[in-house]
């Protein structure tokens, strides 16, 4: 199911916490697992679990409640914007408005050719960069004015 560096990397992770504490790891073996498989399907998730050692429903708990787990595949490069308050004081709502135009899709969609997939996030502490939008879970792109998402945009294609 997971490649044997994955596996690697939640040892890793399993690592840092006493034998009877392994639960602890579950959100790093989930997002391990996400990074390699580019989404996390009810088997990827019991896999984890077992793998962790804790049951199953304990993960989904885990999977269901954060939104930076993906539940169901995504496209190349799911972007995730800010539209809090402070990013939406600041351009954030107007930055997704024009993301959803320009891509044609609304929240939670993702275009055909499976490329762009859009998202509504939660603040993600970067209130100074607003308005902020996260690309893939892991990059953080500050300051998205409409020439900067088309610059971002034309990096991608
Ligand atoms: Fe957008 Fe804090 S409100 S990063």
């Amino acid at each position: 199911m997971l490649s044997a560096e994955s596996l690697k990397k939640i040892d890793v992770e399993l690592a840092k916490y006493p034998a009877d504490r392994h639960r602890s790891a579950i959100m790093a073996a989930l997002r391990i697992a996400q990074t390699e498989l580019g989404w996390l399907a009810p088997e990827t998730i019991e896999f984890v679990a077992n793998y962790v050692g804790i049951p199953p429903a304990a993960a989904y708990e885990v999977a269901t409640f954060y939104n930076m787990y993906d539940l169901k595949p995504v496209g190349k490069y799911k972007l995730t914007v800010c539209t809090n308050l402070p990013c939406a004081l600041r351009g954030g709502v107007d930055a997704a408005e024009y993301l959803k135009n320009k891509l044609g899709i609304g929240f939670g969609e993702t275009t055909p050719d499976g490329k762009f997939t859009l998202v509504e996030g939660e603040c993600m502490g970067a209130c100074g960069d607003a308005p902020v939008m996260l690309l893939n879970n892991h990059k953080m792109c500050s300051f998205m004015t409409e020439e900067a998402i088309e610059a971002k945009l034309a990096e991608l294609n």
